[in-house]
């Protein structure tokens, strides 16, 4: 019996070890040593190779790095009844919290600006905003976007979610749901925080007409996954002033091609798809757990749902 570890862009040493002294009964391969097809029945998977699933006869489970599995549906071959657990460490979430509210102060307190006046030697105090009076808008309400809206809550902002179906908030947190509730949702987000999984659903979901309905002058984090959010559209949006400024850490196409305009528009920011970095050895610790469950025939958590597409 063993566990294949398929990690791309990631330092798989603390990883490797967690599995080694947790699963003692297992021989723990390292992709592309995958060794007798046969014995794989779990792969630890981040962007490993399409094609390759459907060579483990005997795989019980693909345990996710990250929380969006759409590196691993994307595989045109993968087969259709091996359950796919996706990523919910503590330390994944927290990473996506300390993301987002360090842009959303960049933008609230005007550093974006502020960095544009020292280079050109500028002493131009800002009007104060209460973050009372700042509503931070959050795109998918699932246990990230939820974890986002209570921190920022506690920092004083006002926050307004949108997601697909009808959920139940705490702390004053105000919630639309479905297509028909976008725009009175967008209308408020007057900063916008993207943590939709990518599914058929929200693939293009956001275009110019959505992003014409947040406040003029509003701005975008995108954390999710770049195709939600129509990247041209983006751009002619920031060019037209309607929306002031935008980070982007997810991409349609990653790495971001080197010629992409985005790269160098003066009021975008890219980071290299980072918010959400699991520590290798709480994550590795996450798939352990999930894996005795499946030994001990309980159901692992969270498993991907094909009818929800996340
Ligand atoms: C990162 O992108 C993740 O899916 O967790």
């Amino acid at each position: 019996m063993a566990l294949l570890v398929s990690l791309i862009d990631t330092d798989i040493q603390p990883w490797v070890e967690v599995f080694e002294s947790e699963l003692s009964n297992m021989d723990i391969r390292i992709y592309p040593d995958v060794g007798d097809v046969s014995e794989i029945e779990y792969v630890a998977a981040w962007q490993h190779p399409f094609g390759e699933y459907k060579k483990y006869p005997n795989l019980k489970a693909i345990l996710s790095l990250g929380a969006g599995v759409d590196h691993i549906i994307k595989d045109p071959a993968l087969p259709k009844d091996v359950p796919i657990v996706r990523m919910a460490d503590d330390s994944l979430i927290r990473d996506m919290c300390l993301y987002a509210s360090h842009w959303v102060l960049h933008f609230h307190s005007d550093y974006y600006r502020y960095t544009k006046l020292q280079a050109k030697k500028l002493w131009l105090p800002q009007d104060f905003v209460a973050p009372k009076n700042r509503s931070i808008g959050i795109m998918g309400f699932g246990n990230i976007g939820k974890s986002i809206g209570d921190l920022l809550t506690t920092q004083g902002f006002k926050v307004v979610g949108w997601g697909a179906s009808e959920k139940h908030t705490t702390g004053g947190i105000e919630y639309f749901y479905g297509k028909d509730q976008m725009s009175a949702f967008l209308n408020k987000a007057e900063i916008l925080i993207n943590v939709l999984p990518l599914t058929d659903a929200t693939r293009s979901l956001v275009m110019e007409r959505e992003l014409r309905q947040l406040p003029k002058g509003a701005f975008v984090i995108n954390m999710g996954r770049g195709s939600i959010i129509n990247e041209s559209d983006l751009l002619s949006v920031l060019n037209s002033s309607h929306i002031s400024a935008a980070v982007l850490d997810v991409f349609d196409v990653e790495p971001l091609p080197v010629d992409d305009p985005l790269w160098s528009h003066p009021n975008v920011t890219i980071t290299p798809h980072i918010a959400g970095q699991s520590d290798g050895n709480t994550a590795a610790m996450f798939m352990v757990e999930n894996i005795r469950r499946i030994e001990n025939g309980e159901p692992p958590f969270p498993l991907y749902d094909v009818t929800r597409g996340y």
